[in-house]
């Protein structure tokens, strides 16, 4: 398949997970990927992976920071010559029982899950073509059905799929469709401190458990794909969740 020949594709997180299963994707469907990442080491890694018939280029960024979203967005323009396709990836974790949660860890995953999302969606959506423009945002299965001691990160991922689907609504009058993809459980190194209490017991593992068990970042890329591709040029502000039925 070459769904994404002659397709711009600005892409967060791709330094890792998720977001390098992504880019390897859409790079081997026919994409320019411009890649954004906060870590060098990640994004080369990444690079070095990716095989045509597409191609990529990186950028190092911190998403929570306005001043370096807005120039990265711009420098994505300048390279690829425009942008068709937002993929916003880049997360950070944290699972902290709600005794232990401090200002930081809201501060941090709001800014970084939250916020650097919805920078990029400002800034990225100006340059997105009426009539096709995709954004395709990563939330997490928490955000609508909650996990014990992940009240923060669950919050900060309901932010991102409320933006999601209120933006869907704002910009449909452009033809430009948003889609929130909502993972679960997924083997990838998405670190974080994770305290848990000393007296956890067997349901927490229950209902975090998935009967099809935890997926490969590249199921989940592949539905990111999915969305972003004129496959699915009906999909708009309906969130798809991707959890390999943890709540079935
Ligand atoms: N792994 C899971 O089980 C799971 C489940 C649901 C949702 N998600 C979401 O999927 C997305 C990808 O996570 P992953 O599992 O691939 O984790 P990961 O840690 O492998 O990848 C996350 C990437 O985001 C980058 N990043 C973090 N903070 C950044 C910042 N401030 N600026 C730029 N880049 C930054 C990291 O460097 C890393 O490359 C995240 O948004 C995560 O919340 C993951």
């Amino acid at each position: 398949m070459n769904r994404f020949e002659d397709t711009k594709v600005l892409l967060t997180g791709a330094g890792s997970g998720i977001g390098r299963a992504t880019a390897l994707r859409l790079v081997a469907e026919g994409a320019a990927v411009f890649a954004v990442d906060l870590s060098g080491e990640g994004l080369a890694r990444t690079a070095a992976e990716a095989a045509g018939p597409g191609r990529i280029a990186t950028r190092v960024a911190d998403v929570a920071d306005e001043d370096a979203v807005v120039a990265a967005v711009r420098a994505a323009a300048d390279e690829s010559g425009g942008i068709d396709v937002l993929v916003n990836v880049a997360g950070v974790h944290r699972t902290t029982p709600i005794d232990r949660l401090t200002v930081d860890d809201l501060h941090q995953l709001f800014s970084v899950n939250a916020v650097g999302t919805a920078l990029f969606c400002r800034e990225a959506l100006p340059l997105l073509p009426d009539g096709t423009g995709v954004i395709v945002n990563v939330a997490s299965s928490a955000a609508s059905h909650g996990n014990p001691y992940m009240t923060a990160y669950a919050a900060s991922k309901g932010a991102v799929l409320g933006f999601s689907l209120s933006l869907a609504a704002e910009v449909a009058h452009r033809g430009i469709r948003v889609v929130p993809v909502s993972p679960g459980s997924v083997a990838t190194p998405l670190v974080g401190p994770h305290v848990l209490p000393p007296d956890l017991d067997a349901s927490y593992y229950r209902r975090i458990h998935a009967p099809f068990g935890t997926a490969r970042p590249e199921q989940i890329a592949g539905v990111i794909a999915f969305a972003a591709s004129h496959d699915a040029g009906h999909l708009t502000g309906a969130e798809l969740r991707v959890d390999g039925g943890s709540h079935i």
